[in-house]
């Protein structure tokens, strides 16, 4: 995580503004690798995210909040806090109705000054404490990423942290929350995921809000898909065939997930030269889910394979083999299903590591000094 935060408080502009995101398993070892990193005079405050939810052990507290921490690199930074106001209790509209509430001597000693006191028209002053329910299951935001977070928290910090037109970059951005906030508040955004399934499903919510996307280091050929992890990889080809992951993991009694429209079962390998055996297997499977038709996706098949689906035909039992090279070649399509057909989806190769850049331990000491 150090080498990662270096990183980004290295691209972080002079004005800028970093939030990190954690919650008790590691808050107080973050905090202070930020304080590191970052440079303590720049904490300006730990956000407390309160949320309700379930799920409470009888000996002890309720765990309900997560934190975040907030760090601004130079002297001067922006903070809209008339974006992000919050209503007043009626206690404290209660007690601010009367105005002139106290008051201070003149800075020549004779007289008095009144200080006013007034309910500010746009809210009160933001607290270091948010109460912001989370995504709920049947929540229209819901995209079905586990850590998905409410799109009303990010839309706190952006609108406080950043102007229209401005950069927001988030470095693991899961499901893509931070940016789908940004592109609705207009400002410009760059996502970073180490899985390939998270920027799956980034990528098509931000073609799905209209964004034009440009994806930078997705696999693109068969070798980059032979080195993903297994879960990855499974997750790549369902996703290609608009499908659904089933909800158990693999060796789930062979179905690793099911089309999107006809629901049927899908078998993932991530070899080649599938043989017989595999059909056999799933066959069985099929015939278990009461289904009539199924598919099994892999680099290549045996002809024996082929042979034993033919077998298979004349018992009114389809199964139809998919190379992964023919979804390969669907990349693209994938993000325009049901997408206007003339939004712009780019594929760009990562590029080289730049191994001429400063080590962690280098930006840390030129941070210093
Ligand atoms: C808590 S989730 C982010 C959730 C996100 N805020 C959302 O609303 O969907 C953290 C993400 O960080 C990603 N991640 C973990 N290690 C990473 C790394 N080294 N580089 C980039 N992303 C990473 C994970 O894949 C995961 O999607």
């Amino acid at each position: 995580m150090r080498e990662r935060m270096v990183e980004i408080w290295r691209v972080l502009k002079p004005t800028g503004s970093m939030y990190l995101h954690c919650d008790w398993h590691a808050a107080h070892y973050l905090k202070a690798m930020l304080d590191e990193v970052c440079g303590a005079q720049h904490f300006q405050n730990e956000v407390i995210w309160h949320y309700r939810g379930g799920g409470v052990s009888p000996k002890r507290f309720g765990r309900r909040h997560d934190n975040i921490f907030f760090y601004t690199k130079g002297k001067t930074w922006i903070f809209n806090v008339d974006e992000i106001r919050t209503p007043y209790s009626q206690e404290s509209l209660d007690r601010l109705k009367y105005t002139a509430r106290s008051f201070r001597k003149t800075p020549a000693g004779e007289g008095k000054v009144y200080d006013n006191y007034e309910a500010n028209p746009l809210g009160k002053h933001p607290d270091d404490v948010l109460d912001i329910q989370p995504t709920m299951p049947s929540s229209k935001e819901r995209v079905g990423y586990p850590t998905q977070k409410p799109e009303k928290l990010l839309s706190v910090f952006i609108k406080a942290s950043s102007n229209p037109g401005e950069i927001v970059l988030d470095p693991f951005a899961g499901c893509g929350t931070a940016l789908t906030v940004a592109q609705k508040l207009k400002r410009q955004w760059v996502g970073i995921d180490i899985s390939p399934t998270a920027c799956d499903v980034m990528a098509r919510q931000m073609a799905r809000i209209g964004a034009d996307i440009q994806i930078v280091g997705a696999p693109k050929t068969i070798d980059d898909l032979k080195r993903l992890k297994a879960g990855e990889f499974q997750n790549w080809v369902i996703n290609r065939i608009t499908g659904v992951q089933s909800n158990r993991m693999s060796g789930d009694m062979g179905i690793d997930g099911w089309t999107y429209l006809l629901h049927d079962p899908v078998q993932v390998k991530q070899s080649e030269s599938v043989g017989r055996n595999v059909i056999d297997n799933f066959e069985t499977a099929i015939a278990r889910a009461k289904k009539k038709r199924g598919f099994v996706v892999a680099f290549s098949f045996t002809r024996g394979c082929y042979e034993e689906v033919a077998r298979i035909k004349s018992e009114k039992l389809e199964i139809h083999l998919v190379k992964v090279e023919d979804l390969l070649a669907r990349a693209e399509e994938l993000y325009r299903i049901g997408l206007n057909p003339a939004r712009k989806v780019e594929f760009e190769k990562l590029p080289k590591f730049d191994t001429t850049r400063r080590s962690v331990d280098e930006l840390i000491a030129s941070d210093r000094a």
